[in-house]
C-alpha cells in the first residue's frame, strides 16, 4: 500500500476534508505499528472530534479496527446468537439477568464484557465478588459453555479490535472520547469482532449516561445501528432514561444480590421491566417466540443463572462480601423527591471503593449504595434516603462527602418516570 504523510492526513481532516479508505487503512495500520505517533493519532482524533466521519469514513474506520485484530465465529451453534451492549449507567446490572433470561427462552449469549472505570460499574467487577468465579475463558470454553448453558459473561480477550484499545486509552487522556462516530467504531468493532449475529443497544440517555440528550442518544443509536447492520449483524437500539440510578443497589455484590432477586421473580420495578423489555427485542431479533416475563417468574432464567455461575468455577450458594462499615443518610425536610441523580450516586459509590479511578486499581466487592427512594416518592423529615456501605472509615467519608444533595426534595409531585424511550431500527 502506498505510504501517506501523517500530517497530510491530519491536515485533510482539520480542514473537512474527506479521507479516502487506503489513508485510513493506512493511518490505523502505521499506528499500530508504532509508525505513527501518539501525538499525531491525538490531533487525528481532534480533528475528527471537531469534523466528524462521513458514513465512507466510518465504515472504513471500523472495518481497519475490526481487521486489526481476531473474529470469533460462532457458526455452528445450535441455538442463535444475540447478544446486547450498553453504553454504561449507574446501577446498571441489566447483563446479569439479561444474558441468563434469553439464554432460558432459547437464544445463546455470548456476553464479551469489560471491567467499570469512573462512575460507572463494570459487569465483570460485579461478577468476580462471587467467590472463585473466573472472567478469563479460551475462545473454545467460551464457545462450548454457550453450547451448554446458552449464557457466557466473560472478558473481552486481548484480540479483539486491539487498536481500539489504543486509541480509547489515547481517547481517555485527550479529550476525544464523546465523539458520536469514534463511539460508535469502538462499541461496534468489538460487538462485530465478537461474532455475534444479532445486537441489542440499550443507549442510556440521562444524569448518569455520557450521553445527556435524547438528539445526541438518538444519533448515537442509528450510527451504531448503520454500522452493525452494514456488517451483517441483525442490530436494534432502545434509548432507556438513566437519570435516576437503575434499582436500588449500586455496587458490586449489592448489585449481584439485586439482579438474584429480579431472577427470582422479585426486585425494583425498572430492573425488570428494561430487562423483559430488551430480552424480547433480543428474542425477536432471532425469531423466538417465547415470554421472557414467564421465564422469571418460574425460575428458569435463575436456574440459567446458576449454571452460568458454576461453569465459571463461581459458587452461586456462596456469602457475597459485605463491606462492614455502614452509614445512613437522612431526608433534612418532608416533601416529594425531586431528583435522584444517577451521577452523583454514581460518583459516591466509586469514591466508596466500588470503581475505580485507573485502570489498574482494585475494587471493593462489598462497597456501594443503596438507594432507598426514588423519584415522586413522598418523604418525612429524618426518612432514610441512602445506605453507604464501605471497607474503612476513610472511604465511608469519602462517600458520604459525595453524595449530599444528590436527592432533590420539593412540593411538587414530580414527573413519573418512564424508563423505555424510544427504540430506533435505522
Ligand atoms: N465504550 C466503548 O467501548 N468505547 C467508547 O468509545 C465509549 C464507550
Amino acid at each position: 500500500m502506498t505510504a501517506f504523510s501523517a500530517v497530510d492526513v491530519i491536515t485533510i481532516k482539520r480542514d473537512g476534508g474527506t479521507l479516502s479508505n487506503d489513508a485510513i487503512t493506512w493511518v490505523l495500520e502505521a499506528y499500530d505499528r508504532g509508525e505513527v505517533a501518539d501525538e499525531q493519532m491525538s490531533a487525528l482524533l481532534m480533528a475528527i472530534f471537531f469534523n466528524g466521519l462521513g458514513p465512507q469514513e466510518l465504515l472504513t474506520w471500523t472495518d481497519r479496527m475490526i481487521a486489526s485484530g481476531e473474529r470469533l465465529d460462532l457458526h455452528g451453534l445450535s441455538r442463535p446468537t444475540v447478544d446486547k451492549h450498553s453504553t454504561g449507567g449507574v446501577g446498571d446490572k441489566i447483563s446479569l439477568i439479561l444474558a441468563p433470561l434469553v439464554a432460558s427462552c432459547g437464544a445463546a449469549v455470548p456476553q464479551l464484557s469489560g471491567r467499570g472505570l469512573g462512575h460507572t460499574g463494570g459487569t465483570l467487577d460485579k461478577l468476580e465478588s462471587i467467590p472463585g468465579w473466573r472472567a478469563f475463558l479460551t475462545n473454545d470454553e467460551m464457545r462450548d459453555q454457550l453450547e451448554s448453558v446458552g449464557a457466557v459473561i466473560c472478558a473481552a480477550g486481548a484480540g479483539l479490535a486491539p487498536v481500539d484499545k489504543k486509541l480509547y486509552a489515547l481517547r481517555d487522556v485527550t479529550g476525544t472520547v464523546e465523539s458520536i462516530p469514534l463511539i460508535s467504531s469502538s462499541i461496534m468493532s468489538k460487538k462485530i469482532a465478537e461474532g455475534t449475529h444479532a445486537l441489542v443497544l440499550d443507549v442510556k440517555v440521562g444524569r448518569g449516561a455520557f450521553i445527556k440528550t435524547i438528539e445526541r442518544a438518538r444519533e448515537l443509536a442509528s450510527t451504531m445501528v448503520a454500522l452493525g447492520t452494514q456488517h451483517g449483524v441483525a442490530t436494534v437500539a432502545q434509548l432507556t432514561s438513566m437519570d435516576q440510578p437503575l434499582g436500588r443497589a449500586v455496587g458490586n455484590a449489592l448489585e449481584v444480590l439485586e439482579s438474584v432477586d429480579v431472577l427470582q421473580g422479585r426486585g425494583p420495578n425498572d430492573v425488570r421491566e428494561l430487562t423483559i423489555g430488551l430480552a424480547e427485542i433480543m428474542l425477536e431479533l432471532v425469531g423466538i417466540d417465547v415470554d421472557p416475563a414467564a421465564k422469571l417468574d418460574d425460575g428458569s432464567a435463575y436456574e440459567v443463572f446458576r449454571q452460568m455461575i458454576k461453569a465459571q468455577d463461581g459458587d452461586p450458594d456462596a456469602e457475597l462480601p459485605v463491606a462492614v462499615h455502614k452509614d445512613v443518610v437522612l431526608a433534612s425536610r418532608d416533601g416529594v423527591v425531586q431528583t435522584v441523580d444517577a451521577l452523583k450516586v454514581g460518583v459516591a459509590a466509586w469514591r466508596l471503593g466500588a470503581g475505580r479511578a485507573r485502570k489498574e486499581d482494585s475494587v471493593s466487592a462489598g462497597a456501594g449504595v443503596m438507594c432507598l427512594v426514588r423519584e415522586g416518592d413522598r418523604i418525612e423529615v429524618g426518612q432514610p434516603l441512602f445506605e453507604l456501605f464501605a471497607d474503612d472509615e476513610e472511604h465511608l467519608t469519602r462517600g458520604r462527602d459525595t453524595i449530599g444533595d444528590a436527592v432533590t426534595v420539593g412540593d411538587e409531585p414530580a414527573a413519573q418516570e418512564r424508563i423505555l424511550l424510544e427504540k430506533i431500527t435505522k
